[in-house]
């Protein structure tokens, strides 16, 4: 007989009675809202039978109202490690069946535990957040569980990719947690993710909004930019996670998951050509661009709802993973502004962290003027997407299928900031800016002059289109490497990632730079 295993056996079945059980209650009413309880999300986001729970007894040492004599195990979050397709993931899945999965000191210490580990493991770190927040009755020592949650995320950050998913609500300090993360899923209706809720806001300003409109899926996937991604449902959203991960290293010393070749390099593309018209103010979907160039025609996009006027996506080619970025010309021309900036430069910034080649398409009538742009910062903000890709040293394909104008060409990736292969399609206009204003600029004493101004006008914009905006201008000054035809697209870049496969480009010795934030 060993000795204590009766007791043993005796904890592993309360363990076993409290997983089964749960609190019924709190099950029925989680079931109710629409919501999956923490393992049943767990089992659709892991390999069945992958995952390892750790510190099950782990419970709170509280006596503040409703804790004394309450101890269930686990204390609201179940926390351990499995694998997605294999790979091994570390999570936490907040449990809103106790407590309303609020945070105190020994929930947060299971959170800790579980970055720690991803650390060290070089393992990516999936958090399922449905949480009231700071556990009230735990005071100061809530708020220090979310401080450590915090600095470990930061330390984490561009070694290991960190996933937030907001199923519930996810207030206050709380919030930092996902707005930290690389990427962050938010389910329609169900999650809710601000600072102050409702009632606060209602008695400090007013104004009477409900938790859908303060902070709901579709606000922060539209206008603030903390949703990444945002689903109907969970089941869509934990699949979607797991896509996610299938494109993701694991870690920013080891490379993205690489399938077999496709034979991308020989690929003609003729579609190419259709999808884009000629005419550079004539819109079309970038998306579709990035669907022929893809493998599979598969994309992972990211902020598919914020700032539209620029795409970002993970996606394949010839089987590497790389980062596509694209202007957008169906959402406001394709023109950049201050929230199209930041959402390419945090894109931008990730991709690099974490090794993965970036291909940028270019098509941008340049940066959105405006009063409102240029209060709002679009120097400031449009000075992060520049600092982003000045600083990224993975390898940089450039391809420019229209237009590119003053600054936007030089913040999209251009030759003078660093891309390593800049192509350009035989419809490439790439200048300072338009013929019309350029002749308005530099022969305005000339025009005022004219006895026939449209004539004199419409022979100087013919000159500077001539001169200017012909396809070899640049190619001739070696700012682009090579004009393609568009059909051949998907296979140059192909090639120019397998010739850049190797690069390496230590940075700078410095504590760090200071991105213009
Ligand atoms: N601290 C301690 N207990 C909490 C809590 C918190 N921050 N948030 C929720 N709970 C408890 C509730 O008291 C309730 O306990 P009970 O089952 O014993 O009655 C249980 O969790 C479920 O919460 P409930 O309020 O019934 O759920 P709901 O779906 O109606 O509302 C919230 C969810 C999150 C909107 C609501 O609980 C809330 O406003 N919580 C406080 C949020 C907050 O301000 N947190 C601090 C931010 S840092």
């Amino acid at each position: 007989r060993v000795p204590g295993m009766q007791s043993l056996r005796q904890r592993r079945r309360e363990l076993q009675e409290h997983i089964a059980e749960g609190k019924l209650d709190a099950v029925r009413r989680q079931h109710s809202l629409g919501k999956l309880t923490a393992r049943e999300r767990l089992a659709l986001l892991l390999d069945e039978d992958s995952f390892v729970e750790l510190e099950p007894y782990r419970r709170h040492r509280s006596s503040g109202p409703g804790l004394a004599g309450n101890r269930p195990y686990t204390d609201g979050v179940v926390t351990g490690s499995g694998t997605v397709d294999g790979r091994r993931v570390f999570v936490y899945a907040q449990d809103f069946t106790l407590f309303g999965g609020s945070l105190g000191e020994a929930h947060a210490a299971k959170i800790h535990k579980i970055l720690d580990l991803a650390i060290a493991n070089g393992a990516p770190v999936i958090g399922l957040n449905d949480s009231g927040g700071a556990r009230i009755q735990e005071g100061v020592l809530a708020l220090n569980g979310y401080g450590g949650i915090f600095r470990r995320q930061v330390e984490a950050s561009g070694v290991i990719p960190q996933i937030s998913v907001i199923l519930g609500p996810c207030a206050g300090g709380a919030a930092y947690s996902p707005a930290l993360a690389d990427f962050t899923f938010m389910v329609r209706d169900t999650a809710r993710m601000y600072l102050t809720g409702p009632d606060v806001v209602e008695a400090v300003t007013g104004r009477r909004v409900s938790h859908e409109e303060l902070g709901g899926a579709d606000v922060h996937g539209t206008h603030s930019g903390v949703a990444t991604v945002v689903h109907d449902d969970e089941e869509d959203c934990l699949a979607d996670v797991r896509y996610l991960i299938s494109l993701l290293p694991s870690n920013y010393l080891e490379p993205a998951p690489a399938t077999a070749r496709t034979g991308a390099a020989d690929d003609y593309r003729p579609r190419l050509a259709e999808i884009v018209p000629p005419s550079p103010n004539q819109p079309y979907d970038m998306r579709e661009v990035f669907a022929e160039v893809a493998d599979d025609g598969e994309f992972f996009e990211v902020h598919a709802g914020w700032a539209r006027n620029v795409l970002c996506a993970l996606a394949r080619i010839d089987g590497r993973v790389v980062g596509l970025v694209g202007n957008q010309p169906v959402v406001l021309a394709g023109v950049l502004d201050g929230p199209a900036a930041q959402k390419a430069a945090r894109f931008v910034r990730f991709c690099d962290a974490f090794g993965i080649p970036l291909v940028s398409l270019v098509d941008v009538p340049g940066f959105l003027p405006g009063v409102e742009q240029e209060r709002s910062g679009i120097i400031r903000q449009g000075a992060q997407l520049l600092h982003a890709y000045c600083e990224a040293t993975v390898p940089r394909i450039q391809v420019i299928l229209r237009k590119a104008y003053g600054g936007a060409y030089i913040v999209m990736d251009s030759r003078s900031i660093g891309c390593d292969l800049s192509l350009a399609w035989p419809t490439n206009e790439i200048a300072v800016m338009g013929a019309e204003g350029a002749v308005n600029v530099l022969y305005r004493r000339d025009l005022a002059a004219a006895a026939d101004p449209a004539a004199l006008r419409a022979r100087l914009v013919a000159e500077y289109t001539e001169e200017y905006l012909n396809p070899q201008y640049s190619a001739e000054r070696g700012l682009v490497d090579d004009i393609i035809d568009p059909a051949d697209t998907r296979a140059a870049i192909a090639r120019g990632l397998a010739m850049l496969q190797d690069k390496r480009k230590p940075g700078p010795s410095r504590k760090h730079g200071n991105l213009p934030i």
